[in-house]
Order: C-alpha cells, then structure tokens, then sequence
C-alpha cells in the first residue's frame, strides 16, 4: 500500500467517536502499519516518514508505536520465514540443534535474514505442538519431528526458493 492510498479519515471514522482526533490518528497506525508491511513485509523508513507526514504525528512516536508491538519490523524480511520453537518441549528435544544447523548452513544468526532474503531464521516460544517437538514454523506452516531428515529437506527447501 502506498501511503497516498491510506484513506485517514475513513479509517478514523471505523475507530470510534470517543477518540480525540490525536488518539484517532494514532489508531490509524497499526491499520496503516500492518498496510505497509503486507506491501513491503517491513516498515521501510521513507515509507514511515511519508506516513508521519500524512497524519502530523511525529516521527519519533511512530517509531515508538511501531516498536512497540513484536510483529512490526524495521528491516527487510526473508521470503520464508523459519522460527525454530524454543519452548521446554522443543529445547529437551533438541531445538539447540535444529537452530544451530540452520545458523550454520545459512551462515546467519537467530534474528538475521540471509543476504539474498530468501530466509529469516527466529526462535519462537512454544508454538502449541510440543507432541510434534522439535518443531519449527515456516511462514504459516508447521514442520514438526525435526530429525536429520526433515532438517536436510527443509534447508534444500529454503536454497531452492
Ligand atoms: S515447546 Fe515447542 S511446540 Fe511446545
């Protein structure tokens, strides 16, 4: 979504009445936010400052609601997006092993995305398949009993994107 597109006052009006214009504004932004990132999976910086522009808040207050909530991220994303849950299940079963193989082979670490962004690696709490443990999430899917084989598939997965 380009910012030019946001309609702000359409949003504001499915925000309440209650709200001051200000706090309206700043409801907008999550709306706007979320925008943003489905256009360009991060919150690019100029496109932030255009946003600051279109609503009059400052920059620094959108950078401080942005970082604010966990899902919102500043630099660019990988293409697939590998979590490696860290949760007790996982971490008995060896997740320590799942991530440091993934951190090996795509010389990057929990956090990073690869040079070509075709991966971002993370680690995630439990993510609520602790029978499947080790687990790990890619995107949206969930890869579960994580041996050497289902290790060595999903990383050829990843190279062949
Ligand atoms: S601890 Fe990993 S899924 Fe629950």
């Amino acid at each position: 979504m380009k910012v030019e597109e946001l309609n702000v006052e359409e949003v504001m009006g499915s925000v309440g009445s209650i709200l001051s214009g200000q706090d309206k504004k700043r409801g907008v932004l999550i709306h706007a936010f979320q925008k943003i990132q489905e256009e360009y999976s991060y919150l690019p910086g100029d496109v932030l400052k255009e946003l600051a522009k279109k609503l009059s808040l400052p920059l620094a207050e959108i950078y401080s609601v942005a970082s604010f909530y966990k899902q919102f991220h500043f630099s660019p994303r990988g293409r697939k997006v590998v979590r490696v849950c860290t949760g007790t299940a996982c971490h008995v079963r060896g997740a320590a092993k799942v991530l440091s193989a993934l951190e090996k082979e795509f010389s990057i670490k929990d956090g990073e995305t690869t040079a070509d962004l075709a991966m971002t690696l993370e680690t995630v709490g439990c993510v609520g398949c602790c029978g499947l443990a080790p687990v790990a999430t890619v995107n949206e899917d969930v890869v579960g009993d994580i041996g050497k084989k289902k290790l060595h598939d999903l990383i050829n997965s990843i190279k062949e994107e």
